[in-house]
């Protein structure tokens, strides 16, 4: 990626504003740039109001100014299509083509993304300046990315206008050419639903009682396809005038789902994602490192960009704690550890004014005589050391299922608990692997699976039969699956695979299900060994949220639920199938237990866990593909650990430091 960006090391910068302040201050800001390693900053992201202040009518002076500033201090630039902020004028001129929530609730302006993805006269508007704005900076040596507007599906993900709804019925046409297929696939003999033509459906509204699932998946599908479509029209117009120079847009991998970012990433040069910690979790350096992991696996494994996160507050959660000394080192190098070849802030220079100003920046209010600042020269520095770094890969024996259907489809009503949440068991699970010191990559359920050992699949609610066989035949060759509850279920139209649960994987887990049970709020469950396994690798505990009358049918029980109203059912099962190994988890166990079964799932892999590894430190590695390799040990507790060095030995790393080991030499590089 940094060859790509032709930067020679990793990304480092922000978000850059310059129309928020007076002209003096840019020149001090690139002089500060310079001071803190800055070398790419992304411009113009909301600035369609001044590039085009009245319809037609272009001013680009300004920005010219800023970006020969730029290039004349050696600061790269990732220029943006301004599309995500609509100007006032457009909005006037178009009062019904803003967007409209499934209440019917017109959304106003004056924030930012009020547009609807499928209006005519916003396409034309997009297009219009991005044309200008490609025509005039393609070939500018300062332009080394081109950034297509902004966190797409952020604000408004899905829109329920007239024009929307039309749009809709075009889709669907598509998808299912008859409205036959389309009843067939929708089920629309429930509830007297038939359609008659594909005109009469409709977008899926408040309506007195729970929409058609169906209807409401397509829906999900269909807003995703149209931001699509409207980051692939800009895209084209970019690459047309300037067909040297990669695109990208920023992904919030992780953070929000409204967009199945495994199609979007097939679409782009660079993968980008936006990633902000939850504050108020003690342990959100996991949550990063999920959403490290799954960007990374949208990049198929190449080196990805950080296109923002913080360095400190910021302004939109509950209470926006303070990030505490080094942490924002540890966090952009905890995301360069999974990959990244960039690390990008929101924001360059705090705001004075608007809705963002008590939101972090690289320049604090304070100025530079305060500790952000002092960090962000520091970690300049680091980057800077670390540019060897770049373009190297992390590899990973296990796979986490990660698909945006079974997300949407878990979301949607009347399913048999209110606990059934495709992040929940997600979440789970990469916590007991991320604890194990396990290196996991995200995987489509179609994906290659011949690189991993172990394959692990939490509520992969959708199954269609191909991707069931595919899976299948994978454990049949001598794959390790783990899957949890509300896996198999049905098909891609929300359809019920029958003859007992799991439907599409009954056969490769050996196991049949005749009914769920899930359990009361609160409920628990005490699980055991069963006698004629007793002191097998998992130890017993507890579990709550789901069960399941299931019976054996080839599998074995690893653990059954000991008490309550499911006493003797078995609760984890394990089932040699091919030359392969099955498992099923049919609860929701405590973490401790969840930790057994996962370690004895990937002991059948032959995936090996990290020995000695101390609570909260994190280890992963980066290999280049000459051999060079580094290491990365994070201490995301307080006081000092010691950890094995990777020739022998150990390394000390203080509280809250973050050391990188050179694998080859194991010279340990300087701590944060
Ligand atoms: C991002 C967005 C930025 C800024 C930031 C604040 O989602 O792209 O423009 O709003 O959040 O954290």
């Amino acid at each position: 990626m940094a060859q790509r960006l032709r930067l020679g090391g990793i990304a480092y910068g922000g978000d850059y504003n310059p129309e928020q302040w007076p002209e003096e201050v840019w020149a001090e800001d690139v002089a500060l740039m310079r001071q803190a390693g800055v070398n790419l900053v992304s411009l113009g992201i909301f600035s369609w109001a001044r590039l085009e202040p009245r319809p037609g009518e272009f001013d680009f002076g300004w920005l010219d100014r800023v970006i020969d500033g730029l290039h004349a201090g050696g600061i790269a630039v990732d220029l943006a299509t301004p599309t995500a902020a609509p100007p006032a004028w457009f909005q006037r001129a178009h009062p019904d083509d803003r967007p409209v929530t499934a209440d019917g609730r017109v959304l106003g302006y004056g924030a930012r993304q009020t547009y609807c993805p499928s209006s005519p006269a916003y396409a034309e508007a997009c297009a219009r300046i991005t044309r200008e704005l490609a025509a005039r900076y393609a070939g500018h040596p300062a332009v080394v990315l081109w950034h297509i507007h902004n966190e797409y599906g952020c604000h408004v993900a899905r829109c329920y206008c007239e024009r929307s709804a039309a749009a809709f019925q075009e889709w669907l046409t598509d998808r299912y050419k008859t409205v036959d297929a389309l009843n067939e696939a929708w089920g629309t003999s429930f509830w007297g639903q038939r359609y008659g033509s594909f005109e009469e459906v409709d977008a899926p509204r408040a309506a007195p009682s729970a929409v058609n699932p169906t209807q409401q998946l397509d829906f999900r599908r269909f807003s995703s396809d149209a931001l699509l479509a409207r980051y692939r029209a800009e895209r084209d117009i970019v690459r047309a005038a300037d067909p040297d120079v990669p695109i990208t847009t920023n992904f919030m991998a992780g953070l929000t789902d409204n967009l199945d970012l495994w199609a979007w990433a097939r679409e782009v040069d660079v993968v980008a994602t936006d990633h902000y910690t939850s504050a108020e979790r003690a342990d959100n350096q996991i949550g990063l490192a999920l959403s490290a992991d799954l960007t990374r696996s949208l990049a198929g494994g190449a080196p990805w960009l950080l296109m923002e996160h913080s360095t400190s507050a910021v302004n939109w959660q509950q209470r926006n704690i303070a990030k505490r000394p080094g942490e924002m080192a540890r966090n952009s190098l905890a995301h360069v550890a999974r990959g990244a070849d960039g690390v990008m802030f929101f924001q360059w220079r705090a705001s004075r004014a608007g809705a963002e100003k008590y939101h972090s920046a690289m320049v604090p209010h304070a100025g530079t005589d305060t500790r952000i600042w002092r960090e962000v020269v520091d970690l300049g520095t680091r980057l800077q050391q670390l540019a060897p770094v770049c373009g190297s890969r992390v590899r990973a024996e296990a796979a986490i299922v990660w698909d945006w259907e079974s997300l949407w489809a878990l979301d949607l009503e009347y399913r048999p608990s209110v606990e059934l949440s495709f992040r929940e068991r997600i979440d789970a699970y990469y916590e007991r692997l991320w604890r194990a010191g396990v290196t996991v990559d995200f995987v489509h359920p179609t994906a290659d699976l011949s690189g991993y050992r172990l394959v692990v699949a939490p509520s992969m609610y959708v199954t269609p039969t191909a991707w069931a066989e595919q899976l299948r035949s994978w454990v049949r060759s001598g794959g390790t699956l783990l899957t949890s509850y509300f896996t198999g279920i049905v098909d891609e139209n929300d359809a019920v695979h029958l003859g007992g649960y799991p439907g599409a994987l009954r056969d490769v887990l050996g196991v049949r299900s005749e009914e769920f049970l899930p359990l009361r709020k609160d409920e628990r469950t005490k699980l055991v060994a069963p006698p004629r396994l007793d002191g097998a690798a998992a130890a017993p505990g507890t579990a709550g949220r789901w069960a399941e009358d299931l019976t054996l049918t080839g599998a074995s029980a690893v653990l059954q639920h000991a008490d309550g109203p499911v006493a003797g059912r078995p609760a984890v099962t394990r089932h040699a199938y091919g030359e392969g190994t099955a498992w099923y988890v049919a609860t929701a166990p405590d973490p401790g237990t969840l930790d057994a079964v996962l370690r004895a799932a990937l002991a059948d892999a032959g995936v090996r866990t990290p020995s000695g590894l101390p609570d909260g430190v994190e280890r992963v590695r980066r290999v280049a593909e000459d051999g060079r390799g580094w290491e990365f040990v994070i201490n995301h507790a307080d006081t000092e650990v010691a950890v094995p060095a990777p020739g022998g030995g150990h390394v000390t790393v203080p509280g809250g430091a973050v050391e990188v080991l050179d694998i080859a030499s194991n010279i340990a590089g300087g701590a944060v």
